[in-house]
């Protein structure tokens, strides 16, 4: 395939979160609408149904809606959930739960969905899949059950829909592949058809780029 601007494996998009975080929250999970925008332009047609799992602070939901797009998703805080509801035109479509439980909430089918899910070193205990429930301690337990959410996604999205999951590897002592291991949990569900390496202009200074990992459902 030629290289273009529109499939390289390695882009350039401005870091500026341009929608200002709630009150009770700073900007510390949130990836920038240039990210969004980007892949809805390249997979998406105005009135696809667009989904993420893990809303948060509904950047992807906000950005599919600006765009014509129709959004979806679920998130399990509730104080970010009603926070994003309240923004949005399709504020029924967001759902506050467990990801896990997806198949439950009455979405119809996604032509698209785009992710970026909760972290966890993997030298750490706390699951903040499960709010840190000891029950539920552990990467392994974690990768597990990142795995069981992308294939209920697989379910849910339509043949040949696109799944673009952002992930970050974690640095330091301990250092946390999340971006491989991510990758695998998905893999049991999806093709990996590339990945693409975003270099962030105008970025924090430690933080230079980010990883997104593009599948497709065969
Ligand atoms: C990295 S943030 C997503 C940020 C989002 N991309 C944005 O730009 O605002 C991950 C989100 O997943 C949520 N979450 C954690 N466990 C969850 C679960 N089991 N089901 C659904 N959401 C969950 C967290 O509350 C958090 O808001």
């Amino acid at each position: 395939m030629k290289q273009t601007e529109e499939n390289s494996s390695f882009i350039t998009l401005p870091w500026k979160l341009e929608r200002a975080p709630p009150p009770f929250e700073g900007y510390d999970i949130k990836y920038p609408e240039s990210l969004v925008r980007h892949f809805l332009k390249r997979f998406t047609e105005s009135g696809a149904r667009v989904f993420d799992p893990f809303a948060g602070l509904g950047t992807t939901l906000f950005v599919a809606e600006e765009m014509g797009r129709v959004p979806y998703g679920v998130e399990h805080d509730g104080g970010r959930m009603e926070w994003v509801a309240g923004q949005l035109e399709h504020f029924t479509h967001l759902k506050r739960g467990d990801a896990a439980d997806m198949l439950a909430m009455g979405f119809p089918k996604m032509d698209f969905a785009m992710t970026s899910p909760p972290y966890m070193p993997k030298n750490h205990k706390w699951n903040p899949l499960y709010g840190g429930d000891p029950k539920h301690a552990g990467y392994d337990v974690y990768l597990d059950r990142m795995g069981f959410i992308f294939g209920q996604m697989k379910q849910l999205m339509k043949r040949h829909a696109v799944f673009v999951l952002q992930a970050d590897n974690l640095q330091g002592r301990g250092f946390t592949p999340l971006v491989r291991d991510l990758g695998l949990c998905a893999e049991r569900h999806f093709r990996l058809d590339e990945e693409i390496i975003v270099a962030w202009k105008g970025g924090r200074p430690d933080y230079r780029h980010t990883h997104c990992l593009v599948f497709r459902k065969a």
